[in-house]
């Protein structure tokens, strides 16, 4: 296949679905219900484009305005890049209500130890999670949670933003998740809060934001990981590509940028509707993000097909300009852009 500006191929990040049945103030399918497009990307589109077992190492199904367990043909588009490439590392990141064991069981077994399994859930029951994941069923997650550990060697790692409200209740959550069979803890210092941007102070801010310990200075979330057992994936071939891409990357672009879209940290984005767009930041529908200049059906591989959208001429002017987008210059600002920014996802 024609790659004539170098996309890194070996990383894909999938919004399977832009549908989800939780209501989370800071997601942008709550902040911007009236551009919200509810939609699923089916195992057709991906048969279709996405037939490259030799290129692609990696594969995030996430989204900026739904959940990938709410696709219909999940399970099925997992299944067809794991029977073209066992060895593509796949990892699915869900809020985890509402499915059935059997679902768990059946997703469990399509996976294997190359993968992961990401739950997002910032509470330790139904009340104390709901405070962020509002309208979430905790009986369906602990299920699920436990049907997936029985049936799979996929990685399961839990998820938890830090809160004020959960805050103090760190290592009861890290306890329940070795309980439950999950292999990682992690805790994301979340950037939306009242503290860090004015807009954020709204009724809610007040059970939400954390202390100050627990919000990044910077504009991009932090992770701390605790690894609650030794499964973990074996990812030597694709730190190597991403370190790879970076050098390559680095030695590229001049400006006062080195953009992550260009090594593969974060995966291509590819969202519901199937437009192509660099990365999920740029991805998502907050105005300065300027998303229409991308939701033209050059960049729609629905509509065109994965060669024509690569190689359009249109990247051109992209790629001259990214350096002075607000993102872009507060994302992948040279200075920040070290080995471990650039191999986190
Ligand atoms: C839009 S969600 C899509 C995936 C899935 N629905 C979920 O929530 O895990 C993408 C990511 O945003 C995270 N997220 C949601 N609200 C957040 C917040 N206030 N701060 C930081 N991350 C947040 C989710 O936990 C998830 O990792
Ligand atoms: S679960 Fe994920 S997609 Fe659904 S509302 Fe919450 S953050 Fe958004
Ligand atoms: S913020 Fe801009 S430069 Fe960075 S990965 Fe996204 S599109 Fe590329």
């Amino acid at each position: 296949m024609q790659n004539q500006y170098n996309w890194p191929l070996w990383h894909w990040h999938f919004e399977a679905s832009s549908i989800c049945t939780l209501k989370c103030p800071r997601c942008p399918r709550t902040e911007l219900p009236d551009t919200l497009v509810q939609t699923q990307l089916r195992l057709d589109f991906f048969e279709k484009n996405f037939d490259l077992p030799d290129s692609i190492k990696k594969i995030t199904f996430c989204g900026d305005d739904g959940d990938p367990i709410y696709a219909r043909d999940l399970i099925d588009i997992v299944a067809f890049f794991k029977e073209r490439n066992p060895n593509v590392s796949i990892t699915i990141i869900t809020n985890g209500s509402y499915k059935d064991d059997i679902w768990w069981d059946k997703l469990g077994k399509t996976l294997n130890s190359q993968d992961e399994v990401k739950f997002s859930l910032d509470g330790w029951d139904q009340e104390s999670n709901s405070k962020y994941r509002v309208n979430c069923e905790w009986d369906s997650i602990e299920r699920g949670a436990k049907a997936l550990r029985k049936s799979s060697s996929a990685v399961m790692g839990w998820d938890a933003i830090a809160f004020g409200f959960n805050q103090e209740h760190h290592a009861y959550m890290k306890s329940l998740a070795q309980d439950w069979g999950f292999d990682r803890f992690q805790l994301t210092k979340s950037t939306k809060f009242g503290s860090k941007y004015s807009h954020y102070n709204d009724d809610v801010n007040s059970i939400l934001e954390p202390s100050a310990e627990f919000i990044p200075t910077g504009h991009r979330f932090e992770r701390d990981i605790t690894l609650l057992t030794n499964r973990q994936i074996n990812n030597s071939e694709i730190i190597q590509a991403n370190l790879a891409h970076l050098e390559y990357t680095r030695s590229l672009y001049q400006g006062n940028i080195v953009p992550l879209c260009f090594i593969g940290t974060k995966g291509m984005f590819v969202n519901s509707q199937g437009y192509f767009i660099p990365c999920c930041w740029i991805g998502n529908r907050y105005n300065h993000n300027g998303i229409q200049q991308f939701l033209k059906p050059e960049f729609n591989i629905q509509q065109q097909g994965l060669e024509n959208v690569l190689n359009s001429t249109q990247w051109e002017s992209f790629i001259a300009k990214f350096d002075s987008m607000k993102e872009c210059s507060e994302k992948c600002a040279k200075n920040l852009v070290t080995e471990e920014y650039a191999t986190s996802w």
